[in-house]
């Protein structure tokens, strides 16, 4: 069992950012500098871009945007150059509910994101980065631009090549702003919004890495995991390793630290980098100040909602990439818990959750457009005392039906929605229970009207 000793804050990505953060204070390109920043570029650009790919595989640096897919090994799928333009898309969408790691990293370290985009594309051979940031992040988006204008303005980015002409690559970036919608988040959606169509993820294959942007080899990264290639490449893949825990299960490992944006019902509810492996129970009650008003645990959204509930016996579960095959979750997701205390009506979170889904779907798959619809207004009869046990039933048939898992959908935002609304049932399944029970008395609807 690990103790808290082995889990310290570990300042990493954070290492610039103050730990209050009640006032907003960028890092200038200034003080990037002054303090060791664009130092790795320069290592970058003094290997070759293959050995920049390998390096970043050798990591085994698992994607922070939800899959957890390793970085390197996606770069590895491009195919080889051929001389027309090829692209990186940065996912700063974040419109995942219970999910805000990303913006911090914008908001403050602005340049940790840009040199991370611009080893990237040096280590791809890509010309062009579009840098996709939400549309309610307004301010974020502010601050984002001038980063991008001191960068070009010191010739990091720009026509001379990369860093002042230290290499020959040149790479534009251009910051792109969403309409607001959470389905263009998925990587192909923002792709299709890149390029100034309606957000509809398309079918894979072909994958982006073979056909992305404009039909050219495209790869679409997270900004942490973006930001960590620094580090990365500053210390050295066995310092990497060292931070973090292997597989328990045989799987991949979950190596360095992550950024764990924790909502709630907790004390301090805060964005911490922590080591991955960390127990939720230490990191709630260690780091976050334990659970607001000296309530108890009573479970948590894993990490966004798209990944399910960890139930009440489940405290202990460790933040890392195993999670999700070890306490029947969808997976680590943005690793941002939402902490419930033992008030919470578990029913009317379902609920809630569904009316996000059903909201968001984008429509072009049955099961996810009509299945969103059945569980909201199943789980809305049920709240109000109006279901029937037969409706628990339904309700669980038709989640699982959508996703890709079961093969129906295009994207994985039925499977969001598939896990959250399952996760919820089978775990608080006596709450449900008694909600369709004829003893329960409605809340909204008249004994006669059930
Ligand atoms: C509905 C939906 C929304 C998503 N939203 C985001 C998002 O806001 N940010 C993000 O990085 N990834 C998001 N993803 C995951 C992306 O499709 C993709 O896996 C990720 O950007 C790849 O980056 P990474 O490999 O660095 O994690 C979303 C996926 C789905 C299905
Ligand atoms: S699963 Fe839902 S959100 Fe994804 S493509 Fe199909 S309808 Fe759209």
């Amino acid at each position: 069992m690990p103790t808290a000793a082995d889990f310290k804050p570990a300042p990493v990505l954070t290492k610039r950012i103050p730990e209050d953060r009640s006032k907003r204070a960028t890092v200038s390109y200034e003080h990037y500098v002054a303090t060791g920043g664009y130092r790795t570029l320069e290592k970058a650009l003094s290997m070759q871009p293959s050995e920049v790919v390998e390096l970043v595989k050798g990591a085994v640096l698992r994607g922070r945007g939800g899959a957890g897919f390793p970085a390197g090994l996606k770069w590895s799928f491009l195919p080889p150059a051929d001389g027309g333009p090829r692209y990186l898309a940065i996912n700063c969408d974040e419109a995942e509910p219970g999910t805000f790691k990303d913006r911090l990293l914008v908001d403050f370290d602005p340049h940790l994101v840009l040199e991370g985009i611009a080893i990237a594309a040096y280590a791809c051979q890509m010309q062009v980065a579009y840098f996709f940031i939400r549309g309610e992040y307004h301010h974020q988006a502010k601050v984002f631009q001038k980063a991008i204008d001191e960068a070009y303005a010191n010739g990091v980015f720009g026509k001379q090549g990369l860093l002042r002409g230290a290499s020959k690559h040149a790479v534009e970036v251009v910051l792109h702003r969403s309409a607001g919608a959470y389905i263009c988040g998925e990587e192909t959606a923002l792709l299709e919004a890149v390029e100034g169509k309606r957000g509809w993820p398309r079918v894979k294959p072909p994958f982006p890495a073979v056909k992305g942007l404009f039909g050219r080899p495209t790869i679409i990264n997270n900004v942490e995991t973006l930001a960590a290639v620094v580090p990365i490449l500053e210390n050295g893949v066995d310092w990497w390793k060292r931070l973090g825990v292997e597989s328990t299960i045989g799987g991949m490992p979950s190596h360095g630290t992550k950024l764990m944006g924790v909502s709630g019902h907790v004390n301090r509810p805060n964005v911490y980098e922590l080591e991955l492996g960390i127990p939720l129970r230490m990191l709630v009650e260690k780091h976050c100040g334990g659970m607001r008003n000296g309530k108890r645990f009573k479970a948590a959204i894993a990490g966004g909602v798209s990944m399910g509930i960890l139930g009440t016996d489940q405290y202990d579960a460790p933040m890392d990439f195993d999670i999700g095959r070890k306490y029947d979750v969808l997976g680590l997701g943005t690793a941002c818990p939402t902490v419930f205390d033992e008030d919470t009506d578990m029913v009317a979170v379902a609920r809630n959750i569904s009316r996000f889904f059903k909201n968001e779907s984008c429509g072009q798959c049955t099961p996810c457009r009509e299945g969103s619809g059945w569980l909201l207004k199943l789980l809305t009869r049920i709240e109000r005392g109006a279901g029937t046990t037969q409706d628990l039933d339904v309700l669980l048939e038709v989640a699982g039906s959508m996703g890709l898992t079961p093969g129906t959908t295009i994207c994985g935002l039925a499977d969001g929605n598939n896990w959250a609304i399952r996760t919820i049932v089978n775990k608080f399944r006596p709450e449900f229970e008694k909600r369709v029970s004829p003893r329960f008395v409605p809340v909204y609807v008249s004994a006669a009207g059930r």
